[in-house]
């Protein structure tokens, strides 16, 4: 049962304080970032206005913006880093770690530095981008200050913890003195945007105002959009960022829980199951609670006779009540079960909208989540639940995924399913703006006939001459599958052709298996065109990907 020990661990120490070190003179913290969603800037933020109130000063870059010999000549390094798929680096810290994996990477002796994780628990490689830069700065010789700290998605107080823990430490070796006032004593940097006021704590109450099917009724899909008054909220996004929205669970579904847990009408417990906790997806630690607590049920089979895959499998589609009434009366009875459950999480969603086109509104573009009797949370609540009740938003800002700063650059977007969302944003923000610069899609999904979402939208974007190319990949009108990556090495020569342009590539939609064969068919038509090798063609998108032209928002 070694691997379902592994299943649930993970379950980090909480920092430790180390003892200071020397005296230094006043220093400036360097805050590396690696992130996919966002977060880790947001910390980063902070981490900066918390050095620069300790007298420090703060500076925040981007992991793949630092070359390990600049990383060697900085004194304090603060990193902060998302994990992104399974346990690899997310998309802005790629490159900086190839760097740092080489043998010719230099030693970091006079570095002192500290990794902050920021992850989910509900995944295996919880944290492991942080746990590979964290071990690999410590073989290089630098010190490491303070313990690293692995967040939950709940990430904002263990991560104001450890930052205070951090830049406590940073301020007394370094004999900085607080001042109290966040002024900067580091390298100039252009003001940051005010932050919304709206967040996870307190989210927006929006009117849903639309919420329209797009695929047909007959799809296998149920693709939905969605619009939301920003109303005085003072939200301002730009195409390419993301909403938070805060779900509320199914009632139905509730009252069946408690009824089972012999606790139905019970009002408490009843808000508090709609509104805070997960009650779709079972924890890890359910599920090993219900392996020790009933060693005759269905799951204790699995996980005794099956490996990983066989327990994914018999999970699949199942949710906390279907796990309650297998485990039978060996079950938690409510107050056990209780902390088992983890907090409901807000679902964030590709903005599809642009605030130059539809002022005061935000759009989504999402499927719903149903296999059969088991529903996601989040999207079925949009789909069926919100009826005349606001619904909790958030803005998600995703400042590396925009439309270039450059109106003139041509732009290749690659979105199959929901993924076209924020390509739809990207075309009337272009539109609106009557920029110049040449624009291609190329978009798919099953069948063109229940499932080509915004096709009026399109075709008028195209007649118009905002998409100037745009390319379909249907996956399953014919026998052999169609998808975007056979139309983009279809269109080899035209599509290296706009990389040397200058244009800049976006990638969205699912990440699991699409956005690394769609990398895959990139180098292909790279590798092709300029005929120098796998070796070159890597070494090409890596350099699109330093200069911000080749960007993903995948998940
Ligand atoms: P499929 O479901 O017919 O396999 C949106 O989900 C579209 O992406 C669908 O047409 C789906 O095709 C397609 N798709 C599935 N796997 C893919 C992959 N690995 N790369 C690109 N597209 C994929």
């Amino acid at each position: 049962e070694s691997w379902l020990a592994g299943f649930i661990a993970g379950i980090a120490a909480a920092g430790r304080r180390d003892s200071a070190g020397a005296d230094a003179p006043a220093a400036t913290v360097d805050v590396l970032i690696g992130t996919q969603t966002g977060n880790a800037e947001l910390v980063a933020d902070d981490i900066v206005a918390g050095a620069r109130a300790r007298g420090l000063g703060g500076r925040a870059t981007a992991l793949d913006d630092v070359t390990p010999e600049a990383l060697a000549a900085m004194s304090h390094v603060i990193v902060v880093t998302s994990t992104y798929g399974e346990g690899e680096m997310p998309d802005n810290a790629g490159l900086f770690w190839e760097a740092l994996q080489s043998d010719t990477a230099p030693r970091l002796e006079g570095v002192r530095y500290s990794v902050l994780g920021l992850g989910d628990r509900g995944y295996d490689d919880f944290c492991q981008a942080a746990k590979l830069i964290d071990t690999r700065l410590e073989q290089l010789g630098a010190t490491r200050l303070h313990e690293r700290v692995d967040c939950d998605v709940d990430f904002e107080e263990p991560a104001g913890e450890w930052t205070t823990a951090v830049l406590d430490l940073v301020a007394a070796e370094t004999g900085a003195k607080g001042t109290g006032a966040a002024e900067g004593t580091g390298a100039a940097e252009a003001p940051k945007k005010p932050r919304s006021q709206w967040n996870k704590r307190t989210p927006y109450p929006s009117r849903l105002a639309t919420n329209r099917l797009l695929s047909a009724p007959h799809s296998a899909k149920e693709i939905r959009h969605y619009e939301f008054d920003l109303g005085d909220s003072g939200i301002t996004y730009e195409a390419g960022d993301a909403l938070a929205v805060v779900p509320v669970n199914d009632a139905a579904l509730v009252e069946a829980l408690l009824e089972h847990l012999g606790a139905s009408g019970d009002r408490e417990s009843a808000a508090l199951l709609r509104t805070e906790r997960e009650i779709r997806t079972p924890s890890k630690e359910l599920i090993a609670d219900l392996v020790e607590r009933a060693p005759a049920s269905e799951l204790a089979s699995v996980v005794a006779h099956g490996d990983r895959s066989d327990l994914d499998s018999w999970l699949w589609g199942r949710d906390v009540l279907d796990l309650l009434r297998d485990a039978g009366p060996a079950a938690p009875g409510l107050a056990e079960l209780l902390p088992f459950l983890r907090p409901l999480q807000a679902r964030q969603y590709s903005i599809s909208s642009s605030p130059l086109a539809h002022p005061g509104s935000v759009h989504l573009t999402v499927a719903s989540v149903r296999y059969g009797r088991y529903e996601g949370v989040t999207s079925t609540y949009l789909a069926d639940r919100v009826g005349e009740s606001p619904v909790g938003i958030y803005l998600q800002p995703n400042a590396s995924f925009s439309v270039p700063a450059d109106d003139d650059a041509p732009m290749v977007m690659i979105g199959p399913g929901t993924g076209i969302a924020p390509f739809r944003g990207f075309l009337h923000e272009r539109a609106a703006r009557g920029a110049s610069g040449r624009n291609w899609l190329f978009f798919g999904d099953q069948h063109r006939e229940t499932d080509y979402v915004y096709e009026d939208e399109l075709t008028e974007l195209r007649t118009r001459g905002v998409l100037t190319e745009l390319d379909l990949a249907f996956s399953r009108d014919q026998a052999e599958k169609i998808y975007v990556q056979t139309r983009m090495r279809e269109r080899s020569r035209e599509l290296y052709a706009w990389l040397e342009e200058g244009a800049h590539l976006y990638v969205c939609g699912d990440a699991s298996r699409m956005a690394k064969d769609v990398e895959t068919a990139l180098l292909g038509v790279i590798a092709e065109q300029r005929g120098r090798g796998d070796d070159d063609a890597a070494e090409y998108l890596a350099d699109l990907r330093r200069a911000k032209r080749y960007v993903r928002d995948v998940y």
